[in-house]
């Protein structure tokens, strides 16, 4: 397995008895209490603290987190940490907390009761110290491991009663459905707050997930989410009180007209849910830069826009089929992963587990969204971990501006940046890198120039189709001017035809677009691709997306070129 070993941590220290029974004694790397700042979620300090979670579910039947039936818990939380995930959100039933027929159980109890055998077997082998736990103390010994490698936790209120989730008729979608009384959902809330206040890598808590069903409307939003959001805080005033809107987190529009209002302040977030099958078939069936644009619109109106109203707008829920069959998934996640970059986005993959014990009456249901594959030891899938490891590193907010604003040229379905390669002081090329070895770009829409900010004059170029793009001191002709093309904004062009009819360049006509060679990694142009109306093709290998960038720019890559390989990593893994 390819994942790099976790910092200090004694994997077995956590199963100690003693260590559970005082969730307060226990040493946890520092984490940092989270409040907001306009946009931003920021640490005690003010600096800005970029949540990059996944989701890791404890909120199914059998109430444990999943994957305890592989691996030790340590050993889990410690490829959380080592993948770069610096948080996870941690589901949760509201049962757990508020009914005895739950509650009281221990793992083994609950697993005996669905006949888990197998399952409580593997958790005995894996976890020999959870299994006779009652179910609270064995999240709690979850929380405490993550919390020793350094990874925060939100608390999810995922459902009421345990089970698989969302649907509009589950009895759990919304306030008043069968297994969601308001006051019940509350006690929970206060409860799990004060149960783990003590805990200091909690640092959120989500109020409910995926509100839903028949019974929704905003009145009863405001009336009983403000409510629980009071008293979470009241429980817990350190933790981020997060906030989940409307059919299935989709929908956080009613806010525009109406705000919310509660006694506190800097300690609010709301989350929103963001997956290809949102919007049913709309990637595959129609043009991909279309569907990119109109949803996209859709996201922002329904709720990024708090983001420019000052509210920290968390992506609470996103991720594909890691197998890359989907097609709806394949051209939603290069849109949804500009957005992401662009926006600078806090954030929470759909999921790191493999597997279930039991999901919609299915043993060892696999997960095919999973971040781990069946066995829980290693990625599913290496290359699609890669490119969304690329959107953990922050790239701009409060306490991170090293350097003046500029532009990164993102390329969302690698998870690369177009870096400067010097091979030579006369050669240099193009190439996808990682993000954080690109240099300072400068786009000007009005001037249409792609320069080097810092390297003297020196701007992109295209040189013909099929042909690397190339930097170059002549900026002034129509191969070094570029546009932002199609619906979705996400093709760099150059008017080819413009440049054959005003030189002798052997450009051909058309517009070209920046592009992935052949070989997979150096930036070339190529005639663009499915600009609108067709729907058979997929342009995403002509998507770079000019993000804004504040973080300090690689000072000399011919140096960097020649560090061991070991210190680049480290320079690539540390925010
Ligand atoms: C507790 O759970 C049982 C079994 O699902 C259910 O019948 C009962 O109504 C629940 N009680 C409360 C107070 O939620
Ligand atoms: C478990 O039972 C005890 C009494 O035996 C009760 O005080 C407690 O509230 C119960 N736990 C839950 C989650 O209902
Ligand atoms: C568990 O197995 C027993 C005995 O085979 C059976 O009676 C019971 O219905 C099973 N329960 C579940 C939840 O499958
Ligand atoms: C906000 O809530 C407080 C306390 O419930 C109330 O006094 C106040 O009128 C509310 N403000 C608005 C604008 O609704
Ligand atoms: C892994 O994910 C990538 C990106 O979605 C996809 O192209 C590829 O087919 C996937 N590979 C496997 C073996 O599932
Ligand atoms: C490209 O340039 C040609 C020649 O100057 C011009 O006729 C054409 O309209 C331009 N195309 C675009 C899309 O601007
Ligand atoms: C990126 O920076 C440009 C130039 O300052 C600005 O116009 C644009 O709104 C910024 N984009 C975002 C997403 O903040």
């Amino acid at each position: 397995m390819r994942l790099s070993p976790p910092s200090p941590p004694a994997a077995s220290a956590w199963l100690v008895p003693v260590v559970l029974a005082v969730l307060a004694a226990c040493h946890q790397a520092a984490a940092p209490t989270l409040s907001t700042a306009s946009r931003w979620v920021v640490d005690a300090s003010g600096s800005r603290v970029k949540l990059a979670c996944v989701n890791w579910p404890s909120h199914l039947e059998p109430m444990l987190a999943e994957g305890l039936g592989q691996r030790p818990v340590g050993a889990i939380a410690a490829d959380v940490a080592a993948m770069g995930f610096n948080c996870v959100r941690l589901t949760w039933p509201t049962f757990l907390v508020t009914n005895a027929s739950y509650g009281n159980l221990t793992v083994a109890q609950s697993f005996q009761r669905l006949n888990l055998t197998e399952s409580l077997a593997g958790v005995r082998a894996n976890n020999p110290g959870v299994a006779d736990l009652k179910l609270i103390d064995a999240l709690k010994a979850v929380v405490n491991s993550l919390g020793e490698h350094g990874v925060m936790v939100i608390l999810d209120n995922h459902l009421s009663k345990p089970g698989w989730c969302c649907s509009n008729t589950d009895g759990n979608g919304f306030f008043g459905d069968a297994f969601f009384d308001p006051d019940v959902w509350v006690d929970g809330l206060t409860r799990m707050a004060t149960t783990f206040a003590a805990a200091p890598n909690v640092v959120g808590m989500s109020l409910r997930n995926e509100l839903r069903g028949p019974r929704q409307n905003a009145n009863d939003w405001y009336k009983y989410m403000q409510r629980g959001a009071e008293a979470v805080h009241a429980a817990n005033p350190r933790v981020l009180v997060i906030l989940s809107g409307l059919s299935f987190d989709n929908d956080l529009a009613f806010l525009s007209s109406r705000p919310v209002n509660l006694s506190f302040a800097g300690k609010a977030a709301f989350e929103v849910h963001w997956y290809s099958f949102s919007n049913s078939q709309e990637w595959s069936s129609g043009n991909a830069n279309q569907a990119c644009a109109r949803v996209s619109a859709g996201v922002t109106r329904r709720a990024l826009y708090l983001l420019d109203r000052g509210w920290p707008v968390i992506l609470s829920e996103f991720g594909v089929d890691n197998r890359g069959a989907n097609a709806n998934d394949n051209r939603y996640y290069g849109c949804a992963a500009a957005v992401v970059a662009d926006l600078d986005l806090d954030w929470a993959l759909w999921a790191l587990q493999g597997s279930y014990y039991l999901r919609e009456g299915v043993r060892d249901h696999d997960e095919a969204y999973g971040v781990l594959d069946g066995s829980w030891s290693k990625p599913r899938n290496a290359t699609a971990l890669r490119r969304v490891q690329a959107l953990q590193r922050p790239l701009r907010g409060p306490g991170l501006a090293e350097a003046p604003p500029y532009t990164a040229l993102f390329h969302p379905v690698t998870g690369m940046c177009a870096v400067v390669r010097r091979r030579s002081p006369a050669a240099q090329t193009l190439e996808l890198g990682p993000c954080d070895e690109t240099e300072a770009w400068e786009y000007s829409a009005q001037d249409q120039s792609l320069a080097l900010r810092d390297s003297s004059q020196l701007c992109l170029r295209a040189e013909g189709a099929g042909r690397p793009a190339s930097l170059g001191a002549s900026c002034g002709d129509a191969m070094a001017r570029w546009r932002l093309v199609s619906d979705s904004k996400l093709h760099v062009a150059v008017n080819a035809t413009a440049a054959a009819s005003s030189s002798a360049s052997a450009a051909g006509g058309g517009a070209l677009c920046l592009d992935v060679g052949a070989d997979g990694r150096s930036v070339v142009t190529n005639p663009c691709r499915c600009l609108s109306a067709d729907n058979s093709c997929d342009p995403e290998s002509q998507w770079f997306k000019l993000v804004n960038s504040t973080r300090s720019v690689a000072a000399n890559p011919n140096l960097l070129a020649q560090l061991p390989l070991k210190l680049k990593n480290w320079k690539i893994r540390s925010f």
